[in-house]
């Protein structure tokens, strides 16, 4: 299933100037870097201060893309926010657009949590694939410092801050999206689960609303790894089975962030060599819908990533969802 007609010609990434390191963490909870580090590969966070909102963050991973990608903003025809962690419940996508003046653009906040990018990219693609739209930024964005119980070691070690951002052009001329493959299975939702909380409000006799509040991120952790290590080298093969190419087609692997033993297992499944993965969980940790563009515009900005590369991604987290996506990095 070659969808010809997409490329990605920006990235940029912004996270938080605050860093919160596996050491000092433990002055929190009763944890170590040493716990951290071996289970996870994670040794420092950044964590916004309150001061700084989702969208101050995405507005700058967006301008460096924009810029990147060499185009007025008035150019930008639909901007899509994925994220969990939105300023605002009615949507923060608006905000963005309106902050890099996508005047033109439509703008809508897209939830799949740590898949959330990469369904972001396949739903954008469609847009510029059917030729309706001609540029597109796609951000993946999320501070799960917010949510997070910071009282809980086996949650707060793991989550940190960040956005990413790519600029996406309809082009004819190049292959761009090769071959994707998306899924969800509702019925291991409670897994992986940030709820709203109910609470009782009344109104008149006889009459209450339900006025509550979200809880705490919540995660049964050995599953969601058994998920992961079995369902992202399944989809990737199903994503390059559809694009017609193998394994030793593509030159990188690009994972959703979240342990770098999820990484190394799949890796060692699909037999990638682990020097062809690329991430940055030591620095970041599990930063959800940002993870995959953050990690691909360091890998794009140090010049490891080069115009032309085959780049086989994947996203998985809560829903569950899980996805897959084959794509070539610039023109
Ligand atoms: N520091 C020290 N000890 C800890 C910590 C900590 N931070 N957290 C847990 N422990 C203890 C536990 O209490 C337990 O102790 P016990 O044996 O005395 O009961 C022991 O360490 C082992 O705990 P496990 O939960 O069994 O540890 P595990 O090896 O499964 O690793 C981890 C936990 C890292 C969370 C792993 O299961 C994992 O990575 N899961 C996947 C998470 C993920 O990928 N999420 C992605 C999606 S996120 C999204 O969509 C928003």
């Amino acid at each position: 299933m070659a969808t010809p007609g997409i490329a990605i010609v920006g990235c940029g990434s912004a996270a938080p100037t605050t860093v919160l390191d596996n050491d000092t963490l433990g002055k929190l909870v009763e944890t170590s870097d040493d716990w951290i580090s071996t289970r996870t590969g994670i040794r420092r966070r950044h964590v916004a201060s309150p001061d700084i909102s989702l969208v101050d963050l995405a507005v700058q991973a967006s301008a460096r893309a924009i810029t990147m990608a060499d185009i007025d903003p008035d150019q930008i025809d639909l901007v899509v926010l994925a994220t969990s962690t939105a300023d605002d419940l009615f949507g923060s996508a608006a905000s963005i657009q309106h902050a890099v003046g996508a005047k033109q653009a439509v703008a809508f906040d897209l939830t799949a949590a740590c898949s959330g990018f990469l369904f972001g990219l396949v739903t954008v693609s469609q847009f510029l694939q059917t030729g309706v739209y001609k540029n597109a930024l796609l951000v993946g964005a999320d501070l799960l410092s917010r949510w997070v119980d910071w009282d809980d070691r086996r949650t707060c070690v793991l989550f940190g801050d960040g956005a990413g951002a790519i600029v996406i052009q309809a082009n004819p001329d190049s292959p761009g999206l090769l071959g994707f493959d998306l899924h969800s299975d509702g019925s291991q939702n409670g897994c992986l689960t940030l709820r709203y909380e109910s609470a009782e409000r009344p109104l008149i006799d006889g009459m209450s609303a339900n006025r509550g509040r979200y809880g705490f991120l919540d995660m049964v952790g050995k599953d969601v790894y058994k998920f992961a290590v079995t369902r992202v080298p399944e989809t990737i093969e199903k994503s390059l089975f559809r694009a017609d190419l193998t394994i030793e087609d593509i030159d990188w692997l690009l994972l959703h962030q979240a342990n770098q033993r999820i990484v190394e297992a799949v890796a060692k499944r699909l037999k990638i060599p682990i020097d062809r993965a690329l991430g940055n969980l030591s620095e970041y940790g599990n930063t959800s819908a940002a993870s995959i563009p953050l990690a691909l515009d360091e890998a794009v900005r140090s010049g490891r990533v080069k115009p032309g590369d085959t780049i086989a991604a994947s996203g998985f987290g809560a829903g569950l969802s899980w996805g897959s996506a084959i794509f070539r990095w610039g023109l």
